[in-house]
């Protein structure tokens, strides 16, 4: 399908900016190369869990069943903002069929302050050393968005830091997780949490891997990585930019 001229031209002049919210519909607008990476790899975590829903047993689902947990797949957002890619994924989801749930956590008041990893990988010039980020949201704002986008029922919030929301999630295996919290301690907070709970074939996107004004997010999963057998995927969508590089893995 073409992009129309009108919205190829608005998108030319536009800049990338988180803020924009953006549709996971096609066609993807050149302007969202960005966000592409976690579309692929969404999608990639929908077919594994498709795929396992198809081989498991009778007596598996029943067993499922009878637990409470029929959800064929279960997701998580550790970083939401303003809740842009939550709402993008939470419809793929709904698009797809699948019985879902996504686990939405965030502080919805902006980064925790830096630790001291975080100070010394930060790059000095970096606006987040005397300024807190992405603290333009609410909880309530985020809230409303999902309700407008008729996504409320798949949508369970949990506000505050990870190191307090983590432990209250529900004991299930995850099939999609995003981890885009830009800190050192949160992404190693989140993979003690995520890795040993995710399904196999499960997914793990980390939004901020190639990150230049964040190095720290990718030193903190290559630290956790480094003695775990899954590979690290990269994909750019477009020129290369500041956070054009994502990276992901696949449970084993
Ligand atoms: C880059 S934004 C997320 C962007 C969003 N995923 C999107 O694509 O639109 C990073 C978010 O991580 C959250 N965050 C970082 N560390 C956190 C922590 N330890 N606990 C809770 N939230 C945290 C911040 O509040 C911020 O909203």
């Amino acid at each position: 399908m073409d992009i129309p001229n009108h919205v190829a031209k608005r998108a030319a002049k536009l800049k990338f900016n988180s803020r924009l919210p953006f549709s996971a519909n096609l066609p993807y607008q050149g302007l969202f190369a960005e966000r592409l990476p976690l579309i692929h790899a969404f999608t990639l975590a929908l077919h594994h869990a498709a795929l396992a829903r198809r081989k498991q047993s009778l007596y598996r689902k029943a067993r499922a069943w009878l637990a409470g947990d029929d959800f064929a797949f279960h997701a998580a957002e550790c970083g939401v903002y303003m809740g842009n890619s939550l709402v993008a994924c939470a419809q793929m989801l709904r698009a797809s069929g699948l019985k879902g749930r996504f686990h939405a956590l965030d502080t919805f008041s902006g980064l925790p302050d830096l630790s001291e990893a975080d100070l010394r990988l930060a790059p000095e010039n970096a606006q987040y050393r005397g300024q807190k980020l992405f603290a333009d949201t609410s909880f309530e704002a985020v809230k409303a968005r999902v309700a407008e986008a008729g996504i409320s029922d798949s949508v369970v919030f949990h506000k505050g830091l990870f190191a307090d929301t983590l432990p209250h999630l529900p004991a299930v295996q995850y099939h999609f997780v995003n981890i885009d919290c830009d800190l050192f301690e949160p992404h190693i907070e989140c993979l003690d949490y995520f890795y040993p709970r995710m399904a196999r074939g499960g997914v793990i996107f980390f939004d901020d891997y190639g990150s230049r004004e964040f190095p720290m997010a990718r030193a903190a999963v290559d630290q956790f990585m480094l003695d775990k057998p899954e590979l690290l995927f990269h994909l750019r969508t477009g020129n290369d930019g500041p956070n054009r590089t994502k990276t992901y893995i696949v449970k084993y």
